[in-house]
């Protein structure tokens, strides 16, 4: 274990882990893998924010005892269940004995659906405003429902003007460096986006209203500590980039998705892109098997346009295509001009699934193009034209 505790504000220490194995966190692929942070509070009473994987349970355990010794702990704060930051939970509370575990109702719940043994465990759950003493220091709850899971909260520590959020505001980014301004502001912000885009994107909404909510509630935030990632010395960068992909803003951009048999699709596909590309449009092209889905989730996030091409097979999409759509309905996206493309060999039917998919996420959804077999020239004209009216939607819907 190289790291040692940090002291990110005057006695608050990250005593998290450092994950630099992972890259498939539930289906979201991620390529340099993550942190679990968790957070140290030493007080008249000495709290711990949030915990770590439970594999990582002896490097945080490790990490406190430079400090204090785990008996000491008076609460762990528990913002989110979800087993990447509670899984070392049942092994803290039998050693911290004393400890009162401090989270929502419904982290109380999702707890103990869980962890069976937290019958044995003190529990103090807690509502937006509710105010927790520790000495010098007062934690502040803010609870923030479905961001991403009903007991989701944040903890904010009044005296540091410190949010500490959990998933909100985090990355998955293994990396040595722990502040923003160590790894890069703007390196930060791309990992922050990869993780919105396949996180919190269908919560758009709430994203704002909780937003305003800081505002109205007057918290001053200096610093924003995640449960993963870096620490945002820079909170306005994070804030100002939420702000903005909540809204749903779009750029001039098209993204055509595609999946191929025998390189029909692609020729269609290559076509669209070239079509988009003469008339100024920025535009990326994906594989569907070949390319990360959570970077093109991230693409897609603030694209005015999308595309998706498949092959027929047995009267519908092709699988891989299939997947991927599922992916992309459950994060929700919204404001785009959208069409579908597709190759066949008799029946067709792919471009009709796909179409149905565009219009139930509720995107101005253009006629899709059909080209049987192998596309002619005429149809790499249609594709190239289809293209160049997908741009011409976007740049005039801007
Ligand atoms: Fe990082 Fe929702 O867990």
């Amino acid at each position: 274990m190289a790291l040692e505790p940090l002291e990110i504000v005057k006695n608050v220490y990250w005593v998290g882990a450092v994950d630099w194995e992972e890259r498939d966190f539930h289906r979201f692929e991620i390529h340099r893998g993550t942190t679990y942070n968790a957070y140290l509070i030493v007080d008249e009473k000495t709290a711990l924010i949030d915990t770590v994987k439970d594999e990582f349970f002896g490097e945080m355990a490790a990490r406190i005892r430079k400090i204090v010794d785990l008996s000491e702990i008076d609460y762990v704060v528990s913002n989110h269940v979800e087993m990447d930051h509670s899984g070392s939970l049942p092994k803290i509370m039998k050693l911290a004995e004393k400890a009162v575990v401090v989270c929502t109702e419904a982290g109380k719940k999702g707890l103990c659906r869980y962890y069976h043994e937290c019958e044995a465990w003190n529990f103090r759950t807690v509502k937006t405003g509710d105010e927790l003493k520790l000495g010098k220091k007062t934690l502040m709850f803010l609870e923030m429902p479905m961001l991403h899971w009903p007991d989701s909260m944040a903890t904010y520590i009044k005296e540091d003007r410190l949010l500490m959020p959990n998933d909100a505001f985090g990355q998955h980014v293994a990396s040595a460096e722990r502040f923003d301004e160590e790894l890069g502001i703007e390196e930060a912000l791309k990992w922050a986006k990869i993780y919105y885009a396949n996180i919190l994107m269908p919560f758009g909404d709430l994203v704002r209203r909780k937003l305003e909510e800081v505002v109205r509630l007057g918290l001053a935030i200096e610093m924003i500590a995640p449960s993963h990632g870096i620490i945002w010395k820079n909170p306005s960068k994070i804030i100002e980039a939420y702000r903005r992909w909540a809204s749903f803003q779009a750029e001039a951009k098209l993204v055509t998705v595609y999946d191929t048999m025998w390189g029909s699709t692609f020729l269609l596909a290559k076509a669209i892109v070239e079509g988009a590309e003469s008339e100024g449009v920025e535009a990326r092209l994906f594989h569907v098997r070949k390319d990360c889905w959570a970077e093109i989730l991230t693409e897609i996030l603030d694209s005015k346009g999308l595309a998706i091409g498949s092959p027929t097979v047995h009267n519908g999409m092709f699988p891989p295509v299939a997947g991927f759509l599922a992916y992309l309905k459950s994060l929700k996206p919204r404001n785009k001009v959208a069409v579908a493309f597709s190759s066949y060999g008799w029946g067709g039917g792919a471009s009709k699934e796909i179409t149905k998919l565009l219009q139930d996420l509720k995107f101005e959804v253009l006629p899709a193009l059909d080209v049987q077999y192998r596309p002619t020239a005429e149809d790499l004209d249609k594709a190239f034209s289809l293209g160049r009216k997908l741009a011409e939607k976007i740049k005039g819907s801007l």
